[in-house]
């Protein structure tokens, strides 16, 4: 591996093999999502305990600042909204060249496989990759399903990721679901874990969170279940815990308890 991209890489995957990203990209979709309608203020309090932030260039000009931000992972593919016809119709949104220019320590697009927009979407990210590869930067590809949530089953998702592995992707985000040893098994390259919406406790967060690092993602790229959180300090230092000091879910679920008692609530 080139300096570069090894540089890049130890950017988001810390020195003890596991990573912590958060996500707050959602708006490039959805709009202002609840808890995200002002993105600068759900992610200051949130910053110190993330390994990298998952935004777009938008977000990142507008919201975030220099001097203080951490790894950035830039979602480059977009182009359509919950309002429009399919989501799965993607296009690459903003150029390698723009990445290079943010100082992006990775970049990540979605893939649509089994949609109406799979070639498309594979097609995206194999040249994106070719690229990227190019300047040194790693692609994370990102297993979506748009709003087909039913979809998320162990042979779909280990499909997926097996995919975005061979056309060339260097981290997969995926998520979690019964058999997930499967899924990490048959993909060459590091999976992390997305939270989808959120979930009705904590301890059901913590829970697969812990059961997915037991099996092999090396980490999480979790925004709904923090950031929509009453206590989101509370549940991002929980979740940390999980992944960079092998707390289990009840000793997670303890510190987010002991925590929020300090915190005011959202
Ligand atoms: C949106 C994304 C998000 O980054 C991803 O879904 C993770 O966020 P959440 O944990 O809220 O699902 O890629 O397409």
């Amino acid at each position: 591996m080139d300096w570069g991209m090894e540089n890049r890489m130890a950017q988001l995957i810390q020195s003890d093999g596991r990573c912590l990203f958060l996500p707050i990209d959602h708006g490039y979709f959805q709009g202002p999502v609840h808890r995200l309608e002002e993105p600068r203020k759900t992610l200051d309090p949130l910053l110190p305990y993330a390994d990298a932030i998952m935004l777009t260039r938008g977000i990142l000009r507008s919201s975030v600042d220099p001097g203080k931000a951490k790894p950035v992972i830039l979602r480059v593919s977009g182009g359509t909204s919950v309002v429009g016809r399919d989501l799965a119709n993607e296009g690459i949104i903003t150029s390698v060249k723009e990445a290079v220019r943010l100082n992006a320590a990775a970049i990540s697009l979605s893939i649509f496989v089994g949609s109406e927009y799979e070639h498309q979407s594979l097609l995206n990210l194999s040249q994106l990759v070719d690229e990227a590869q190019d300047y040194g930067i790693p692609v994370m590809a990102v297993t979506a399903v748009g709003k087909e949530l039913a979809k998320r089953d162990t042979r779909y998702l280990a499909l997926c990721c097996r995919i975005a592995a061979e056309l060339g992707a260097c981290v997969v985000k995926t998520y979690h679901c019964e058999g997930f040893e499967e899924v990490v098994r048959g993909c060459p390259v590091p999976v992390v874990m997305a939270g989808g919406p959120k979930v009705d406790t904590e301890l059901g967060v913590f829970e697969f969170v812990y059961d997915g690092i037991q099996k092999g993602a090396i980490g999480v790229n979790l925004g709904r279940n923090i950031w929509q959180n009453d206590y989101p300090v509370a549940m991002i230092k929980a979740i940390r815990a999980i992944i960079h000091e092998n707390a289990s879910a009840k000793e997670a679920q303890e510190l987010y308890d002991s925590v929020k008692s300090g915190e005011s609530r959202s």
